[in-house]
């Protein structure tokens, strides 16, 4: 079966993390740091925080945005519930703007319509790794003074009118998890515009002690008064071998995934009973995955397996859960595009070979 996801465990992982282990020094450390250190040489990150996964990320994120109880904050619906549900950690409401049907990221248009005298910030979740129109967003949060909290957990290595992912918005939030482009187990990344958020950041991720800040006294405890409760959100040293060991040929996966993607894109870009997505070339995305619309979903799915290939929906619109309180009306948009979305397998474990197949298969029809 050609699965829909992949974990990478680079080669020289079982090395790295051996290091970590045999230092004994397991909790967070100078491997931590380099990892950091790798990040933002490698993607042109600002002031990246790790922690100890996306939605922490976010959770982290939000709260350095002074997003508070009360307080709106406009995302999509089309997302993974980590999205939603870090806004409620703060006792904060979740609003679930519109998206774009060919794209899957969040509307601007209605984002203005949910604009409130409440909203606080703006969470885009850039899809599948297809940046959002970042432009517009930043413009609206502007002149609204609100602050901008971008979901990538999808887009490591995508890039918005030639500046990174992790370089643009107040905070940029990234994940580590399992399958995504680059593991460490689980973890994730909050990328900070500012410095100041950059060393509360670091701060909160540590029960709310800096540790730059609170040296060891000679009593064996180091001085700190928490001013405001922080978390247990650090990353571990074993859990940074293994995302450094990961990042060694983090390139030359990337461009293999986009090879792919555009292989797919070519033959698939007339197949009757598709629309792919309309992806613009100001912005390349990290293709994470790979969907398009179809007609008649199930029976495409359906011939798939039985060719051996998975497919998937990925994820649903998240208002579904009645923990965010039920299905937001008049989303058109996402309405349609929960009838007819779909992904097929693009991932570090798919050869040219088995991306033949899969295009082969669907042109036999559904
Ligand atoms: C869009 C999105 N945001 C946030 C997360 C949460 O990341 P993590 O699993 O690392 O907490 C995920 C997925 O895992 C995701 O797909």
């Amino acid at each position: 079966m050609i699965s829909m996801f992949h974990t990478h465990i680079a080669k020289q992982a079982n090395d790295e993390i051996q290091k970590v282990l045999s230092s004994g020094f397991l909790s967070e450390g100078e491997t931590v740091l380099h990892f950091e250190k790798s990040l933002e040489k490698a993607f042109g990150f600002k002031n990246c925080a790790t922690v100890n996964s996306g939605t922490a990320a976010l959770h982290l994120a939000l709260e350095l945005a002074e997003v508070e109880a009360g307080d709106e904050v406009i995302l999509p619906a089309q997302t993974f519930v980590a999205s939603g549900l870090a806004i409620l950690y703060l006792k904060a409401v979740p609003v679930f703007a519109d998206i774009d049907y060919l794209t899957g990221n969040i509307s601007v248009a209605s984002i203005k319509e949910k604009l409130s005298v409440k909203t606080k910030a703006i969470l885009p979740v850039h899809w599948g790794g297809y940046p959002c129109n970042l432009n517009e967003i930043l413009s609206l949060a502007a002149e609204h003074g609100l602050k901008v909290v971008e979901d990538a957990a999808h887009a490591l290595g995508a890039t918005y009118q030639q500046q990174p992912i992790g370089s643009i918005s107040d905070f940029t939030c990234f994940s580590f998890q399992a399958i995504k482009h680059l593991s460490t187990g689980d973890g994730g990344a909050i990328c900070c515009k500012s410095t100041e958020d950059y060393s509360r950041a670091k701060s909160q991720r540590w029960f709310g002690i800096s540790r730059e800040h609170a040296p060891l006294t000679e009593l064996g405890e180091r001085t700190y008064s928490i001013t405001k409760a922080g978390y247990k959100y650090h990353m571990n040293n074993y859990a940074a071998a293994l995302g450094i060991a990961n990042l060694v040929d983090f390139d030359v996966r990337l461009k293999k995934r986009i090879q792919i993607a555009n292989y797919y894109r070519t033959h698939l870009i007339k197949q009757s009973g598709i629309r792919l997505f309309n992806y613009v070339n100001d912005r390349q995305s990290s293709y994470w995955l790979f969907g398009f619309h179809v007609e008649k979903r199930i029976d495409f799915i359906r011939k798939l397996k039985s060719a051996g290939i998975a497919a998937s929906v990925v994820h649903q619109r998240i208002d579904r859960n009645a923990v965010f309180g039920g299905l937001t009306k008049g989303l058109s948009a996402q309405e349609a595009f929960d009838e007819s979305q779909i992904h097929i397998p693009l991932h570090d474990a798919l050869s040219m070979e088995n991306a033949e197949h899969i295009i082969n298969t669907i042109k036999q029809g559904w």
